[in-house]
């Protein structure tokens, strides 16, 4: 069986893990921030949202950059032409995904406007730097920062959406090749599924 390396399946897995982690923390932050039992919570969710996200992006940066250098193991050869396109655009709307969500969530809060307010937050990466705003948005006047923080919020959210979306299609794929196909696309990721001796066996990707 050839796998993935080691470099990409660390990715793979810290990667999934920050993200399942974001999408929970962004579903329950912005409805706790308008309650006030639980808006101090809130407010300190919304920064390790925020540093986990921009995590997020910088490694999906490293991951891409990795992925070119070293192309992901070759599909088995009985793998149909469907699959084979269903599984490459697949991968390349993830990528698109861990670029563009994060992006999108750090554009809004750039805009530093919340509802029909401004707001004066800065991000600090997991307490230890503050993270500039991009393209200077939040020195807009009011008008264009309501606009921008409107749609890229809007863009936060449908992006997160498609990315549950994807992620179900991703997993069920994932099963359905390892329960019912009973193959070893899943234990390319999971080398510990393999029943073959790991030790000899060769790597890619
Ligand atoms: C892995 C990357 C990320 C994921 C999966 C993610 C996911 C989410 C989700 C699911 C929501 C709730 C959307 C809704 O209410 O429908 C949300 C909200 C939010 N996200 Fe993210 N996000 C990510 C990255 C970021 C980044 C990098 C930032 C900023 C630097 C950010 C800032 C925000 C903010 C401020 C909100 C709350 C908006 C509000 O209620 O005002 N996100 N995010």
């Amino acid at each position: 069986m050839v796998r993935y390396n080691r470099v990409a399946i660390a990715f793979h897995w810290l990667i999934a893990a920050l993200i399942i982690i974001n999408l929970g923390l962004g579903w329950w932050m912005g409805d706790a921030l308008n309650d006030s039992a639980s808006r101090n919570t809130a407010a300190n969710t919304f920064q390790w949202h925020k540093s986990i996200g921009l995590s997020v992006l910088a490694l999906s940066l490293l991951r891409l950059s990795w992925r070119l250098l070293h192309p992901a193991p070759a599909l088995p050869p009985h793998t149909p032409p469907w699959e084979r396109f269903a599984a490459s655009a697949t991968h390349g709307l993830f990528y698109a995904l861990m670029l563009g969500l994060p992006l999108s969530g750090w554009l809004y809060v750039s805009t530093q406007w919340r509802g029909d307010a401004p707001m004066t937050v800065p991000t600090l990466w997991f307490g230890l730097f503050e993270v500039p705003h991009l393209l200077a948005l939040n020195t807009q006047d009011d008008t264009a920062r309501q606009a921008i923080a409107g749609t890229t919020l809007q863009a936060h959210e449908i992006l997160s959406s498609v990315f549950i979306l994807l992620l179900v299609l991703h997993v069920a794929a994932a099963f359905r090749h390892h329960l019912m196909l009973r193959d070893d696309i899943l234990a390319r990721m999971i080398p510990a599924l393999s029943s073959a001796d790991k030790s000899t066996l060769p790597s890619n990707g």
